[in-house]
């Protein structure tokens, strides 16, 4: 079956999303065949080779040669009709009244879709290979999207680092995978092997099994905090998770309350609880090792060693008796042991 009717698809894409079988379109607005200005303000820079003129009748356009025979297997590109993109009575969406359709993202297309050139002329198609620089890419999507959490998007690393909105964002698919958490961070783990490593270990957050998403801790658009932490401290970051961490407590443990990440690693760790050292190196990184139980793991400090030994100092090592290493409420905790 070939449609090459927008308002048919977006029909279609509805009763795919309801589970019900065909529709049909005759309740369907006509197609708008104008663009407003305000639209147009917004939409793509003009590079050369792509030309400035719209196509006559938007998406219908596109869709005459865009159908099911000829764009694949599947027809991915009307997946479209089944986003939010496609919502057809919000004024702001390609698909919105007065809305530039597929040529709000694409650009102006009469060039590419004039049947009577006998190679078809280029159109933005988002990749590498398009004629528009990152930059002017992400423009687009910005001229509808510089709000909400992307307004420090200059401030980030990814901006730096030309990262474009569709590096990350599948836009013909019905479910975009950066959108949920279970999906998320294999497309992050794209390029950041490291992470991908780190959150496999024996001990990490449990981004695994889908409950949790880096977007959790990051914020992938930019911010102004240091690796663009979705709050202005790391610490903040992890209260907004670990709360009972946050204090204050009567006995405070300097280090804790300084900045988590002297102790733990964020991603995973090979150690219990994301230490980034086993007790006791990981306490005697700053503590002295000598004049208190605390020179372990030698012969002599084990049980049954010459010096008589300790089983405190197996296992869980200084935090067998320091156990209220974040910080203690108790009276008598000055040492943290209670
Ligand atoms: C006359 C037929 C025709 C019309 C009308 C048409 N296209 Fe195309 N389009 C093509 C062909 C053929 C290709 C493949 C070109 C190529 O691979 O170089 C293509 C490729 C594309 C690509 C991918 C480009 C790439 O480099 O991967 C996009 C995006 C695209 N068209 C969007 C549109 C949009 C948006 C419209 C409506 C404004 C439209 N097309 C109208 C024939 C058409
Ligand atoms: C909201 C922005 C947006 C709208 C609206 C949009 N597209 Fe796209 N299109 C993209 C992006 C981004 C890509 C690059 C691939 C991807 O992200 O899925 C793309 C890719 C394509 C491709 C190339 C597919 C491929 O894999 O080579 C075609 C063809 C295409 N679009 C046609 C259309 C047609 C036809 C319409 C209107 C019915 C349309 N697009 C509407 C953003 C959009
Ligand atoms: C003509 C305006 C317009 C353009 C251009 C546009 N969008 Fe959107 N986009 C919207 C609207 C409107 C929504 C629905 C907003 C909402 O639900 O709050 C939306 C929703 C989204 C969503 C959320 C989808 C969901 O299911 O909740 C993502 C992600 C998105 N757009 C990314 C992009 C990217 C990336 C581009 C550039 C390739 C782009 N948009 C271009 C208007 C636009
Ligand atoms: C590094 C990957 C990445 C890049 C690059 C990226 N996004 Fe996103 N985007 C996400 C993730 C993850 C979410 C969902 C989590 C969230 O809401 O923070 C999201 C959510 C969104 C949403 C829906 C929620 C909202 O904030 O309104 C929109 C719209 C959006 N992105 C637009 C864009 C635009 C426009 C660009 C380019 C300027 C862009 N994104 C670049 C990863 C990315
Ligand atoms: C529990 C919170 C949390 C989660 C979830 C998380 N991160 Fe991080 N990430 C951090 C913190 C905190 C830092 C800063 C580390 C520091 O300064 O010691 C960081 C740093 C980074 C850095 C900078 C390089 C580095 O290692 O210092 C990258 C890249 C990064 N994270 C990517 C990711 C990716 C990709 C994901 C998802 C797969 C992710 N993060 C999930 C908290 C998190
Ligand atoms: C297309 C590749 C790509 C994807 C996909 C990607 N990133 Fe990145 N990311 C980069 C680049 C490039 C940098 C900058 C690296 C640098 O400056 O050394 C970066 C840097 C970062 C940083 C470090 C920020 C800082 O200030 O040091 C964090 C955190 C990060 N990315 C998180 C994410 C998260 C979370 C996702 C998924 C939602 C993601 N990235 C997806 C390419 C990517
Ligand atoms: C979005 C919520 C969230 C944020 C933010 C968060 N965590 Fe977690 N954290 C969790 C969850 C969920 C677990 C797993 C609990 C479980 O498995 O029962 C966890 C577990 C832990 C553990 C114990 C791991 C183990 O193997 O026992 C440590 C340590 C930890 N987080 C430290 C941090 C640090 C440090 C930060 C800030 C950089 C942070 N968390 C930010 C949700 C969060
Ligand atoms: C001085 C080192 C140190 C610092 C700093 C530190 N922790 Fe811990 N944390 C530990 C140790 C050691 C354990 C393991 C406790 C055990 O084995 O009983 C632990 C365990 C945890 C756990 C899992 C068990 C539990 O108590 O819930 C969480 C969650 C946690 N830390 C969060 C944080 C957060 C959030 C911060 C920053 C506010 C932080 N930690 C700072 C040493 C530290
Ligand atoms: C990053 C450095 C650092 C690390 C790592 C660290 N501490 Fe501390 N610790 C401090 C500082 C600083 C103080 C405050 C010392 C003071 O007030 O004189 C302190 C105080 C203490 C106190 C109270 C001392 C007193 O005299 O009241 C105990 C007990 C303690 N730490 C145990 C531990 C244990 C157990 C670990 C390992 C799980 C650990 N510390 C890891 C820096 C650290
Ligand atoms: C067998 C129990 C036990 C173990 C194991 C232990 N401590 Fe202690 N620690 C104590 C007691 C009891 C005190 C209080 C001594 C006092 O008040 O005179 C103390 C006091 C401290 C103090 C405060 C300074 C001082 O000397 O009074 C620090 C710092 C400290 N311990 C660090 C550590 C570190 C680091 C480890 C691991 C290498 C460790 N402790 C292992 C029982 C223990």
């Amino acid at each position: 079956m070939t449609i090459k009717n927008w308002t048919a698809q977006v029909l279609l894409g509805l009763a795919a999303l309801a589970g019900c079988g065909a529709a049909t379109a005759q309740t369907a607005a006509p197609a708008p065949t104008t663009a407003l200005a305000a639209a147009k303000a917004a939409a793509a820079p003009v590079a050369a080779g792509l030309g400035t003129k719209y196509s006559e009748k938007g998406a219908d356009t596109c869709l005459d040669c865009h159908d099911a025979e000829s764009d694949s297997v599947n027809f991915d590109t009307a997946a479209i009709f089944k986003t939010a993109h496609a919502r057809r009575r919000d004024a702001h969406a390609p698909f919105g009244p007065g809305g530039l359709q597929c040529e709000a993202c694409h650009g102006p297309g009469a060039n590419h879709s004039d049947k009577s050139i006998s190679k078809t002329p280029p159109i933005n198609n988002f990749k590498a290979s398009s004629l528009l620089t990152v930059t002017e890419r992400n423009q687009i999507c910005l001229g509808c999207h510089q709000g909400r959490s992307r307004t420090a998007g200059h401030a980030g690393a990814h901006d730096r680092g030309q990262v474009a909105c569709t590096d990350c964002h599948k836009l013909h698919a019905e479910r975009d995978p950066m959108l949920t958490k279970g999906s998320e961070s294999e497309v992050c783990y794209g390029c950041h092997k490291q992470q991908r490593a780190d959150f496999q270990k024996t001990s990490s957050h449990p981004l695994r099994f889908g409950r949790m998403g880096c977007s959790d801790c990051h914020n992938p658009h930019g911010t102004t905090n240091a690796a663009m932490l979705v709050k202005p401290t790391l610490n903040q970051t992890c209260f907004s998770c670990h709360a009972e961490k946050r204090g204050p407590v009567l006995w405070e443990h300097a280090p804790a309350a300084e900045d988590c990440s002297l102790c733990h690693a964020s991603h995973g760790s090979v150690r219990a609880a994301l230490l980034t050292k086993s007790p006791p190196l990981l306490c005697q990184q700053c503590h002295a090792a000598a004049g208190h139980p605390s020179v372990a793991r030698t012969g002599a400090a084990l049980p049954g060693g010459a010096a008589g030994g300790s089983v405190f100092l197996l296992a869980g090592s200084c935090t067998n008796c320091h156990t209220q290493v974040h910080g203690s409420n108790h009276p008598s905790g000055a040492k943290l042991m209670r």
